[in-house]
C-alpha cells in the first residue's frame, strides 16, 4: 500500500501508448512504477532494463505485486476484463480511451470499481493538452462570444491501397473500427472534448461510423449540446489523400500525432492535428500536439503564448492527477463515466448511420462531467 506520498503502479500493456506514460512518470515523485504485464515477449523485451518486475500475464502480476493502483494501456478488447480483475483486487484503476468496445462493457467496468470501493479514472489525456486547457478557459471567460461550432477533419492519407486499419486485436471484426484517425480511436478525444469544452452534454447526434473488418468509407458525426445553439462536426476519411498545401503545415512545438504518423517537437508537419472552435465574437485554431493557439477576433489573428512544458506532458499531468486523487482520496479529475457518456454518444452516431435519423444520446444521458 502507498506509504502516504507514493503510489506503487502495476502496468498492463507495453505498446505504444505505454511508452509515452513511462516516460511521463519519470517525472513524477509520486508515481512508482513497480510491475508490468504484457503477453507479447517483444514488447515485454524493451522495458527490461527499466526496474519494472515484468509479468506475462496480469492476474499472475496481480497476484504477486503489493500495488496501488493498475494502469490499463492493453489493446481496447482487453480493457474491460482487466479493469474487473483490478477492481476485484483492490486496485485503482487509470484505463486509457476508449473504456471499451461498447457501453454496456464500460459500464460493468464502472460497476466493478464501484463496488470494489476503488478509484476509476478515464484516460481522456487530451483534457490535460496545454493549449486545450487555454482553449476551454476562453470558451468559459466569454472571450469567443457564443461558441455557435465546434468543427475537427482528419482527411487523407496514402489512397485506399496504403489504408491501414486498426488492427482486430483492439477492435474485433463487425464492432467499432476503422483507422486510427476514425471515429472510435480518435474520434472518441473529440466527443468528450466537445463536451468538456463547452461545459455541456451532447444531446444528440447523426452520423456514420465504420465497422471493424468493413471497407472503409468516410466516418461523420453531427453533435448537437444540450442548452447551446453549438454542434460538432467531425469527418475523417483516411482512404484517400489530403488537398492541403503545404502551406497548411506547422512547426511542431510539442510531440505528437498528425495524419503522417507522430512527429517530433522542431520538424514540420504538412498535415497537423487541428481543432477548429466559432463563437460570436472569436474563433480559435488550435494545434493541440503541436503546442499552437490562434484566436480570430475583430481585431485579426494572433498567435497566443502558452506557458509550461509542450506536449506530451499530458501524459504527466493525468498521471499526477491520478496519483493526487489516490494519496488525498479525491475524486478522481475524469471519472470513468466520462469514458460510458463517450461510448453512448459513439453508439447514437452508429445507430444514426443505420436508421440515417438524428439520434438521442438518451435514454441515460448523463451531466458532462470532470475536472477544472
Ligand atoms: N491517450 C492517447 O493519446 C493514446 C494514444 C495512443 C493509444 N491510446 C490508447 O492506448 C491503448 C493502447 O494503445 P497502443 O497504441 O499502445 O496499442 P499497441 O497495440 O501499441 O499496444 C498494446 C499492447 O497491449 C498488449 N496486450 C494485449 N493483450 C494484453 C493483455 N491481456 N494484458 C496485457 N497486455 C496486453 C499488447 O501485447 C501490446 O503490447 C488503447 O486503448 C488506445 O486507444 C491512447
Amino acid at each position: 500500500m502507498h506509504s502516504g506520498n507514493k503510489i506503487n503502479v502495476g502496468i498492463a500493456g507495453l505498446g505504444t501508448v505505454s511508452a509515452a506514460h513511462i516516460h511521463a512518470c519519470a517525472r513524477l515523485d509520486r508515481v512508482r512504477l513497480v510491475a508490468a504485464a504484457d503477453p507479447s515477449e517483444v514488447s515485454r523485451q524493451r522495458y527490461a532494463n527499466h526496474g519494472m518486475t515484468l509479468y506475462a500475464d496480469v492476474e499472475q502480476m496481480l497476484r504477486s505485486e503489493k500495488l496501488d493502483a493498475l494502469c490499463i494501456f492493453s489493446t481496447v478488447a482487453t480493457h474491460e476484463a482487466i479493469a474487473v480483475a483490478g477492481a476485484k483486487a483492490g486496485l485503482h484503476i487509470l484505463c486509457e480511451k476508449p473504456l471499451a468496445l461498447s457501453v454496456t462493457s464500460a459500464q460493468r467496468m464502472v460497476a466493478a470499481c464501484s463496488a470494489a470501493g476503488v478509484k476509476f479514472f478515464y484516460g481522456s489525456t487530451n483534457r490535460y493538452l496545454p493549449t486545450l486547457r487555454r482553449a476551454r478557459q476562453l470558451v468559459s471567460d466569454g472571450s469567443l462570444g457564443e461558441v455557435v461550432l465546434f468543427r475537427e477533419e482528419v482527411i487523407g492519407g496514402a489512397g485506399a491501397d496504403a489504408y491501414q486499419p486498426m488492427s482486430f486485436e483492439h477492435y474485433p471484426k463487425s464492432g467499432p473500427g476503422g483507422g486510427g484517425w476514425g471515429l472510435v480511436d480518435h474520434g472518441i478525444h473529440m466527443i468528450d472534448l466537445f463536451s468538456w469544452l463547452t461545459d455541456r452534454p451532447i444531446e444528440a447526434a447523426f452520423g456514420r461510423g465504420d465497422l471493424s473488418g468493413n471497407e472503409p468509407h468516410s466516418e461523420y458525426a453531427m453533435l448537437t449540446l444540450r442548452d447551446s445553439p453549438a454542434t460538432g462536426h467531425l469527418l475523417y476519411a483516411q482512404n484517400t489523400y489530403s488537398t492541403d498545401l503545404p502551406a497548411h503545415g506547422i512547426f511542431m512545438r510539442g510531440r505528437g500525432w498528425g495524419n503522417e504518423g507522430f512527429h517530433t517537437a522542431g520538424v514540420w508537419d504538412p498535415h497537423p492535428a487541428c481543432i477548429h472552435i466559432y463563437g460570436t465574437h472569436g474563433a480559435l485554431r488550435i494545434h493541440h500536439y503541436a503546442n499552437e493557439l490562434f484566436q480570430a477576433s475583430a481585431e485579426g489573428m494572433k498567435r497566443l503564448t502558452i506557458e509550461g512544458p509542450p506536449p506530451p506532458i499530458q501524459f504527466a499531468h493525468q498521471m499526477a492527477a491520478f496519483a493526487a486523487s489516490i494519496l488525498h482520496d479525491t475524486p478522481a479529475e475524469i471519472p470513468g463515466e466520462v469514458g460510458v457518456d463517450a461510448l453512448r454518444v459513439l453508439e447514437a452516431i452508429y445507430r444514426s448511420g443505420e436508421t440515417g435519423r438524428l439520434t438521442p444520446v438518451a435514454p441515460d444521458l448523463s451531466e458532462s462531467r470532470g475536472n477544472s
